[in-house]
């Protein structure tokens, strides 16, 4: 297939643009680069022998994106471009909102025109909110989250649920992922965002890096086995083959399914970095802090649903997710 992959040259972008690539897709990226390095392209050429086709361009462009489907004939699509800082989007709303959303309308419209009836959805584990109890499942109400970032996730469900029920000959699969962390086994492509990370994973690979001086813990008094906070690690890897198989599957289906990609284990922050350390073999230095506003105490996925529709299963250990972040982050800081 031709599968056009917005946000292709970001993290889990990336990631899935190898697995396409690897099986047989043509892949067409659509990224703005304003999280993103354009060197992430050479390196998906250095990993698969295989030369995506790249075009920077915003895809809330209506134009721009237009033009891109004129060239290339579109089969599907895998809209991964958003901003995703949890924390700037309470800060930054309306750029949340209008960069999310309008993204994803310009893109459906031109898919409209296109007669392109194939979508995958990045979305979240977020749009399961504070009041579900954990595993999370897909019957779910998946109508509230915490923070605006985790809003446009909610609102774009939405919106693509209710499209799908004005165009049933439409497919969108919408994949609810946990918490991706992980790198590829190259050491070319992992999780490099600009700037402090939020996120942490990334913020462990600087601290081991030397590049910040310590990593806090958001609270160590949580009702959980250690105290801290217990989430659904999986692998990028597994992530991106998740992707594979969601826009494979889609080639035979219409309407809207919502899909969780986790490994259905809740793994805690104290574990986290236990597990950094003895895979790496090294020591991090980490003081426990106050919360973080915002954060959930716990919950992971049940994953039942992508085993038994996707035929897909998260293989990799937390001992691999530990050492490809290290062996990318070493390189790459
Ligand atoms: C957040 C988003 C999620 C998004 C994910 C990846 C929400 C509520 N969550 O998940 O939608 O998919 O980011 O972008 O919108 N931690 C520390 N110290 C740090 C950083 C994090 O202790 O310096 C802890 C946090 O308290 C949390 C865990 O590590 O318990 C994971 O945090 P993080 O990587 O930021 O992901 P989430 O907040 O779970």
């Amino acid at each position: 297939m031709n599968i056009l992959v917005t946000g292709g040259a970001g993290y889990i972008g990336s990631h899935t643009v190898v697995e396409l690539l690897k099986n047989g897709h043509n892949t067409i990226i659509v990224d703005d680069l304003s999280n993103a390095k354009e060197e992430v392209i050479e390196r998906i050429e250095h990993i698969t022998g295989k030369r995506p086709y790249f075009y920077k361009i915003d895809c809330a462009d209506k134009a721009a994106l237009d033009a891109v489907f004129e060239k290339h004939s579109v089969d599907a699509v895998i809209h991964f471009a958003g901003y995703k800082a949890v924390g700037e989007s309470v800060k930054k709303p309306l750029q949340y909102y209008r960069n999310n959303i309008d993204s994803t309308l310009s893109l459906v419209e031109v898919m409209e025109k296109y007669q392109c009836t194939k979508l995958v959805f990045s979305s979240s584990a977020t749009v399961y909110g504070p009041n579900n109890p954990y595993p999370y499942k897909e019957d779910m109400p998946a109508i509230q989250s915490t923070n605006p970032y985790g809003w446009t996730k909610v609102m774009i469900e939405r919106i693509l649920t209710d499209y799908t029920t004005a165009h049933p000959e439409f497919s969108v699969i919408l994949l609810r992922y946990f918490n991706p962390i992980g790198a590829h086994e190259s050491g070319l492509l992992g999780d490099d965002p600009n700037g402090i990370p939020n996120n942490l994973m990334p913020y462990i690979g600087k601290v081991a890096a030397g590049q910040l001086d310590h990593l806090t813990i958001f609270g160590n008094d949580y009702d959980t086995p250690d105290g801290t906070c217990q989430r659904d690690y999986l692998h990028v890897v597994d992530l991106a083959i998740g992707h594979l198989k969601a826009i494979e599957y889609a080639e035979n289906h219409t309407g809207v399914e919502a899909i969780n990609l986790g490994t259905g284990t809740g793994i805690s922050v104290q574990d986290l970095v236990n597990a950094f350390e003895s895979a790496n073999n090294l020591k991090l230095s980490y003081v426990i802090g106050p919360r973080r506003d915002g954060d959930l105490p716990a919950f992971w996925a049940d994953a039942t649903k992508a085993k038994n529709l996707l035929g897909w299963k998260a293989v990799h250990t937390l001992e691999d997710m530990c050492k490809s972040s290290w062996n990318f982050a070493k390189n790459f800081q």
